[in-house]
């Protein structure tokens, strides 16, 4: 295999842990063990102090299964399949695909959610969001062809913050299922809408035709734990990818399974948590670009820890960037990392610190 290097991944990995603070971070503010234990019930603190590092389930512990499909209220546990987050994308991608196959990729994307495909020899056209920054399921449909597999969407968004209405999401899946195109939903964001009446339900839920993915790495604060899952009804499919996983990880890691269902069993708890420091770095931003008019603005995210700050100054997102890392010891995250045209850098708003680099500026 011969991968496109991850532009932002390798960006992150340059300067991550040198540079003292962060504008553009897509988690929320990672939860202390302390935070997390204290929530845990007595049954899951004996499961956790008695953990024997044993090789898991493959499919994932099917406690933390069980708890995953109780927050979406209508998925099996069997349809589940733990793995990394990353992972997940890299599974279906290269479970799923073959040479020439073609896709309609949200646009921008993580990179990960286009380039696999294309470093496999398939072809992608992009969806992109009109001037309004409205994802309109007439240009996604104008996208499909023949030979169109697999339709990618990926609401709250990385890195505008756009979301879909569930109509508009039914009517994706709809559209997809008739020409028999599989649709993988990327749902790494979901549960930190600003609006709780906006939340989608998950993909994999409305129909066998698709295959959502989710973790713990953003709305719960805990991207180190390193869990994510595949939600997939379509046992054909479900196969395929639990049998490449044995090339991958086999199994999740003990501890970080035990971690996740604590996590998610003090869902509403912690998704408030960071609602509430995601809402406060928007009312921050809202004052910033109110003083800066000329120089700045944004659309607010309707959900997810993440929206782009676009930069009217002449500037390139390059130029700022550079300049901001090396005068202000900020690291930011620019547009040209997701290949955006316009200048803008995207804003992490789901951390304590944001405030602090914000102020930077
Ligand atoms: C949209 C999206 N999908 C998947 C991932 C992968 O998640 P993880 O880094 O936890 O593997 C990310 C991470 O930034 C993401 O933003």
């Amino acid at each position: 295999m011969n991968l496109t290097p991850f532009v932002l991944e390798r960006h992150f990995a340059k300067y991550e842990f040198d540079v003292p603070y962060q504008l553009s971070c897509s988690d929320c503010e990672p939860l202390r063990m302390p935070e997390l234990l204290a929530m845990a019930s007595p049954d899951s603190i004996r499961m956790w102090e008695n953990l024997q590092f044993l090789y898991t389930d493959t499919n994932g512990h099917p406690l933390l299964r069980k708890e995953i499909a109780a927050w979406y209220g209508n998925i099996r546990q069997e349809d589940l399949l733990v793995c990394v987050p990353e992972e997940g994308i890299f599974l279906t991608m290269n479970a799923l695909l073959e040479k020439g196959d073609h896709l309609v990729v949200i646009s921008p994307s993580y990179q990960s959610l286009s380039e696999l495909a294309i470093d496999k020899g398939c072809s992608v056209s992009r969806w992109e969001a009109d001037a309004a920054g409205i994802y309109q399921v007439e240009a996604l449909k104008s996208l499909v062809n023949d030979k169109t597999r697999l339709v990618v969407i990926n609401f709250p968004h990385n890195p505008t913050g756009a979301m879909i209405s569930s109509g508009i999401l039914e009517e994706i899946i709809w559209f997809c299922e008739r020409k028999g195109i599989l649709v993988f939903s990327d749902e790494m964001y979901r549960g930190l809408e600003q609006n709780s009446a906006d939340r989608l339900p998950c993909a994999s839920s409305l129909s066998d035709f698709c295959i959502s993915l989710s973790g713990m790495s953003k709305s719960f604060a805990l991207p180190g734990l390193r869990i994510g899952w595949l939600a997939c009804g379509d046992p054909v499919i479900f196969e395929k990818l639990l049998r490449l996983k044995d090339y991958t990880t086999i199994c999740s890691s003990a501890p970080s399974e035990i971690l996740s269902l604590i996590a998610l069993q003090s869902r509403e708890m912690i998704l408030n948590r960071n609602l509430a420091i995601i809402r406060k770095n928007i009312s921050l931003v809202n004052e910033f670009v109110k003083r800066y008019p000329s120089q700045y603005s944004w659309t607010e995210p309707k959900a997810g820890s993440v929206a782009m700050l676009n930069i009217l100054t002449g500037q390139s997102s390059e130029e700022f960037c550079q300049e901001f890392l090396e005068k202000k010891q900020v690291l930011a995250i620019g547009s040209h990392l997701f290949n955006m045209p316009k200048p803008a850098i995207r804003l992490g708003l789901g951390r304590i610190g944001f405030a602090e680099a914000l102020n930077r500026i």
